[in-house]
């Protein structure tokens, strides 16, 4: 197992500079004082291992990942309970989904406790940077990433790989906070096709989804929808979160894996917490056409979205370029709120972890 060496900041934020920062902090804005690196070659894998002070990363302009954009990322939160302990939710998962990524984009793949050490290590270097439970959703959003740091222009797997650590307070990942939010149908672009790299978590996904974005926001909507790209007929999933769909039955929808989506280590979580709820949950496709008429019949009484940044967060319009659908009268329904709140309570430690999905940093 990696050991991680210590180089401290010399000069950290002043305690009332991060007070400032923790009482509103944003999504993503805002960084800790330290940072992991940890580099892989060939002949000596993963190695120099260390927490050091957050700061540029020095890459040579051939470095292979600013070319052919050989990277992956995770995104996880550090909660601190109400007895000061942090921890983190299902870090395991992330873990063996950084393997994932890293197989399908041809990196090497970092053991998970390597992966939980860095984590940890971090966290531990930065406890002063996560938020008090405020009773809200305010943590310590974290992002592993790899990329190709090599010094290379041919197209092959690179030989050089840079795995590094940083940590950002976070609040609300939408400014308005937990409202129903508005999605934009992205009948132009696909996010990813079969085969392709769609169940990856890499920034080429997220690249591919921005032109979309775009259109949203020019909408006046908060995220998009991409539909498969064979029949441009079944919903995949927004930009950076899931879909989850309550019909009037309590049956609850969420489209299936089929290699194109996502694996969410949330949606994942949140198939337990509908069924712990009394909720039939069914892992199926569901047509653009299901959607559409079920928010306008009424079969269809919630959508909320949900990923490690939003939560669980309601859907209240399906716009498209020749009309728009209102989801359960624009309002949170009743199991988007409970579902949302049965996770938080778990992840701030405010109700049993049976399952024992949560894992103590410090
Ligand atoms: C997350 O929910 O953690 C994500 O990675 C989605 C987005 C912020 C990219």
């Amino acid at each position: 197992m990696l050991e991680f060496s210590l180089t401290p900041a010399t000069s950290p934020r002043p305690e009332s500079e991060r007070a400032q920062i923790l009482s509103s902090p944003g999504f993503g804005k805002h960084f800790t004082d330290h940072m992991v690196t940890v580099t892989w070659t060939p002949a000596d894998g993963w190695h120099d291992a260390q927490v050091k002070p957050y700061g540029p990363i020095q890459l040579d302009p051939s470095a292979a990942v600013l070319h052919y954009a050989q990277e992956i990322f995770e995104g996880m939160k550090a909660y601190r309970h109400a007895d000061g302990s942090i921890w983190a939710f299902r870090p395991d998962q992330n873990a063996a989904r950084f393997q994932r990524s890293a197989r399908r984009l041809a990196l090497p793949e970092l053991p998970a406790e390597d992966f939980l050490e860095a984590v940890r290590s971090l966290v531990s270097a930065d406890a002063d940077w996560v938020p008090e439970p405020s009773g809200g959703e305010a943590s310590l959003y974290l992002r592993p990433f790899m990329f190709a740091s090599e010094a290379f222009l041919g197209v092959r797997p690179a030989a050089e790989i840079t795995f590094c650590v940083i940590a950002s307070p976070a609040g609300p990942y939408f400014a308005g906070g937990v409202k129903p939010v508005r999605i934009w149908l992205s009948s132009e672009y696909t996010r990813s096709a079969p085969g392709g790299t769609g169940a990856a978590k890499c920034g080429g996904n997220y690249a591919a989804s921005l032109a979309a974005q775009v259109e949203a926001i020019e909408r006046g909507c908060d995220q998009v929808c991409f539909l498969d790209a064979v029949e441009r007929k079944w919903v995949e999933e927004l930009g950076g979160m899931n879909l989850y769909f309550v019909q009037d039955d309590g049956t609850v929808v969420t489209p299936e894996l089929t290699g194109t989506i996502l694996e969410g280590v949330t949606r994942d979580s949140i198939l337990t917490l509908l069924d712990d709820a009394g909720h039939k949950v069914d892992e199926r496709r569901i047509s653009i056409d299901e959607w559409r008429e079920g928010a306008a019949s009424g079969r269809i009484r919630e959508v909320f979205a949900c990923g490690t940044a939003a939560v669980v967060t309601p859907v209240g319009l399906l716009a498209e370029p020749d009309g728009e659908t209102v989801i359960g009268g624009g309002e949170t329904g009743p199991v988007t709120a409970s579902v949302r709140a049965a996770l938080l309570d778990l992840q701030y430690g405010r109700s049993a972890d049976d399952r024992g999905w949560m894992h103590r940093l410090v």
